[in-house]
Order: structure tokens, then C-alpha cells, then sequence
């Protein structure tokens, strides 16, 4: 119960890494808080520091998520769904404690929580955000599409694609469903943006195109 405990702590924890405010800080001298849209995570990572850093960066977030989702396997504890592990790096992401609670918005982290879960779902998954991203060059709103298909996938894929998805996992249906909702709640400000048409766009290099 103990080795648990710490395993979910250590989720958290990793989840915490400010691995954009930390980039910003140690290599760049510069807090990408103060710029853009304001957000740790890896397109505000983008638009501030530009192309490397945000790979750098985006690398980080997804790895958060991995490793935090195999921590229970790496340290042979197969008592709870590695999944819920996921979820506390995704909260560690969100609201970190090396970054006064104030994260980013869930999206590279739970990128990297189904890689671990499944790295050919996670290939699916990461066609499915680079196909609207190219479509709505918005990554907010892509983030919010991507969420909703990569739901309904949970649920389909094991039927339509198998290849993909063999066997349908209710557990992984239940938390896309909770991590959907609250992409979709991280993302109010943006939505607000879509609304009045300000959002910032991306072209391709990924750079903000306004
Ligand atoms: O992953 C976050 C992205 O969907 C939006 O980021 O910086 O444009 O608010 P940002």
C-alpha cells in the first residue's frame, strides 16, 4: 500500500516538470509565462522559444506521461491499473508543484500516457492531431477535436480497426471521457479566442503565423 502510494506521488511529481518554464529559464532566460498565451505547455513553448525548444519540450511532456503510466510495471506493483498513474501526471502537469499549480493544459501528457498504454494507438492518436492541425492550423482547437476522435476511437477502434486496438478497455474509455472534459475545460480561454476569432494560428514549421 505504501509502495503505491509513493508510485502515485511519483506520478505526480514527474507530471510536475515544468519542462517549458524550466527550458525557457535555463537555456533561453526567458519565462514563457510572461509571453504568448501564457501556458507552460509545449505550443506556447513553440510560439516563445521556437522550433527546437518546443520538440525539446514536447518530448519532455510526453515522456512525463509514459514514464508516470509505467511506473507500476517498472517497479512491479500491478495492483492498480497503470492508467491512474497516467492520471496523476496529468494532474502533476496541470497543476504543478514546481510551478506554483499553474500548468499547462493536458494535452502532451496524456499523449504520453496512451503511448504507454498502447504505442500503435498512440501513433493513430498522433495522426489524427498532426491531420487537423494541418486542417484547422489551430493547435487548441485541434487538442479539442483530437480528444473527442481519440474518445470515440476507445470505443470503435477494438471493433472496426482491431489492428489497432484489440480488445475494448472501459477503463481507458472512462478516463479519455474525464481527460476530454477537462482539456476541454483548460481550454476555455481558448474557446473564447476561437469565438472572437483572435486564437493564434500555426504555419507549418510550426511557427505563429499572427
Ligand atoms: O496544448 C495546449 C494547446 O492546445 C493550446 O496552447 O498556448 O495556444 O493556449 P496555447
Amino acid at each position: 500500500m505504501f509502495k503505491i502510494l509513493l508510485l502515485f506521488i511519483g506520478a505526480y511529481l514527474l507530471g510536475s516538470i515544468p519542462s517549458g518554464v524550466w527550458i525557457g529559464k535555463l537555456f533561453y532566460k526567458k519565462d514563457i509565462r510572461q509571453f504568448g498565451s501564457g501556458n507552460t505547455g509545449t505550443t506556447n513553448t513553440f510560439r516563445v522559444l521556437g522550433k527546437q525548444a518546443g520538440i525539446i519540450v514536447l518530448i519532455m511532456d510526453i515522456s512525463k506521461g509514459t514514464l508516470a503510466t509505467l511506473l507500476p510495471v517498472l517497479f512491479h506493483s500491478t495492483v492498480i491499473n497503470p492508467l491512474w498513474f497516467g492520471v496523476f501526471a496529468i494532474i502533476g502537469h496541470t497543476f504543478p508543484i514546481f510551478a506554483h499549480f499553474k500548468g499547462g493544459k493536458a494535452v502532451a501528457t496524456s499523449a504520453g500516457m496512451l503511448l504507454a498504454y498502447n504505442p500503435l494507438f498512440f501513433l493513430y492518436s498522433s495522426a489524427i492531431f498532426v491531420i487537423f492541425l494541418f486542417l484547422t492550423s489551430t493547435v487548441s482547437l485541434t487538442s479539442m477535436i483530437a480528444a473527442v476522435l481519440i474518445t470515440l476511437s476507445t470505443i470503435i477502434l477494438p471493433y472496426w480497426v482491431p489492428a489497432i486496438l484489440p480488445t475494448h478497455n472501459w477503463l481507458l474509455t472512462i478516463i479519455a471521457i474525464g481527460v476530454s472534459a477537462f482539456i476541454f475545460y483548460r481550454h476555455k480561454e481558448n474557446i473564447a479566442r476561437i469565438k472572437n476569432g483572435t486564437e493564434s494560428k500555426v504555419s507549418f514549421g510550426l511557427q505563429a503565423a499572427k
